[in-house]
């Protein structure tokens, strides 16, 4: 197999795999992604930073050896660095440390080091160094940085800055979820790669936003956030221009919200989905945002995405055997998963509901609501087919919600 390395700078190149095809992850559905690895020449030392994901060994090796032919070297790979131990960056980390280099130095957090043995149960005779921040490799004329980043996005991550470069790999942090030709965020427009990097942010490291807060204090504090000049994750595009995304990362992580309100809905006979619609009208009276989400045909993992810079929710579905229909409850597991009161983010809901007889829809969905971290503000508990009296309340429930949430 042959595949071309990409340069990103003077002796470092980009080595990781486009899987194509790939159309879920983690449960949410995806159009693709990268695995990203990274070869970096010291005058010294050349190293491997983080490895890829189930078949898709060759391409990966094909795209190692063409950095090698690039540079017009011989082929010796000395340190590994693996900055994180799930499978999408590390399945083939053992083989490639007995093909290319036996007597390689590897580093890796502590954690990670547990971990790699934990999943592949294949680690424990190797010599792998423990590394955290403040630790740093000298290459030959370059510098690794080690700098430790738990749940970003598990507890064994960490972050590896070049730092004559600055340029910082970040393993899961600051990555999306897209398959393309190109590399860089430049090739792509970064309205849309900043909406890729929410729906990852939102379904994946939303419950690591503490530690986030944290880290960015600590790369402020330190200074070391100004040295970083491009932030290379292992999924998606290269940031060659970070400020967006980090400014991004901050507003996520601090629960920075627009003026904008979730709706989200399931329906049996139209009736929750009349007294969705009209919410929404009555939102949109007040020059607020709606995303709108009828779980019938959308993922999850998008309403998450929106639901991440909301103000407020108004979550809908109909009573069903004295319960919400059951369609609305894989969301509400995701939201229950997610939770999003870890960005610190004070999010208010509204609960609608159709109902035959004894109702039972509102009661449990406020009770998964206020668990996940909402504050259930208002419900609306209507008897089968909303009439225009209803519809006209439904209408004035929704501009009341968006009246809530306005500064
Ligand atoms: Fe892309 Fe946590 O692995």
């Amino acid at each position: 197999m042959k595949a071309k390395a990409v340069k990103m700078a003077d002796g470092v190149y980009w080595v990781g795999v486009i899987h194509w095809h790939s159309r879920t992850f983690h449960g949410y559905g995806i159009p693709g992604t990268t695995y990203n690895a990274y070869l970096v020449f010291g005058e010294e030392k050349t190293v491997l930073i983080d490895n890829v994901y189930k078949g898709m060994f060759e391409q990966f090796d094909a795209r190692v050896k063409d950095a090698f032919d690039q540079e017009g070297k011989e082929f010796k790979i000395d340190v590994f660095v693996q900055n994180h131990s799930e499978m999408d960056h590390s399945t083939f980390l053992r083989q490639t440390i007995e093909e290319y280099n036996p007597e390689a130095e590897i580093y890796a957090s502590a954690n990670c080091i547990k971990f790699l043995d934990a999943q592949y149960h294949n680690f424990g005779d190797l010599e792998i160094n423990a590394v955290a921040t403040g630790d740093e490799l000298d290459i030959g004329g370059r510098t690794l940085k080690f700098i430790s980043a738990p749940m970003l996005h598990w507890p064994d991550s960490m972050f590896t800055l070049l730092a004559e470069e600055g340029i910082l790999f970040s393993n899961d942090a600051f990555g999306q979820h897209v398959a393309h030709s190109k590399r860089f965020d430049e090739d792509y427009g970064t309205e849309y790669l900043l909406r890729e990097a929410q729906k990852y942010y939102a379904n994946l490291v939303t419950l690591g936003s503490p530690m986030l807060r944290m880290k960015l204090d600590e790369l402020t504090n330190t200074g070391l956030i100004n040295d970083i000049k491009m932030i290379a994750p292992c999924h998606g595009q290269i940031w060659k221009n970070p400020a967006p995304i980090v400014e991004k990362y901050s507003e996520w992580g601090n629960g920075v919200c627009k003026d904008k309100i979730t709706v989200i809905y399931d329906t049996m006979h139209h009736s929750t989905e009349k007294l969705a619609y009209q919410i929404a009208e009555g939102i949109m009276s007040e020059g607020v945002e709606v995303a709108m989400y009828f779980m019938q045909e959308d993922g999850p993992d998008d309403v998450i995405t929106d639901i991440l810079d909301s103000k407020a929710i108004a979550l809908g579905a109909p009573t069903m055997m004295n319960k919400p229909f059951p369609r609305i409850g894989n969301m509400m597991y995701w939201l229950d998963c997610v939770n999003f009161k870890g960005t610190t983010s004070e999010k208010n809901a509204l609960i609608f509901s159709s109902k035959g007889w004894g109702g039972g829809a509102v009661a449990k969905l406020q009770n998964d609501l206020e668990a996940a971290g909402f504050t259930v503000t208002d419900t609306l508990d209507v008897l089968f087919v909303p009439d225009e009296d209803v519809l006209a309340e439904a209408f004035e429930k929704g501009a009341e919600l968006a009246r809530s949430i306005k500064e």
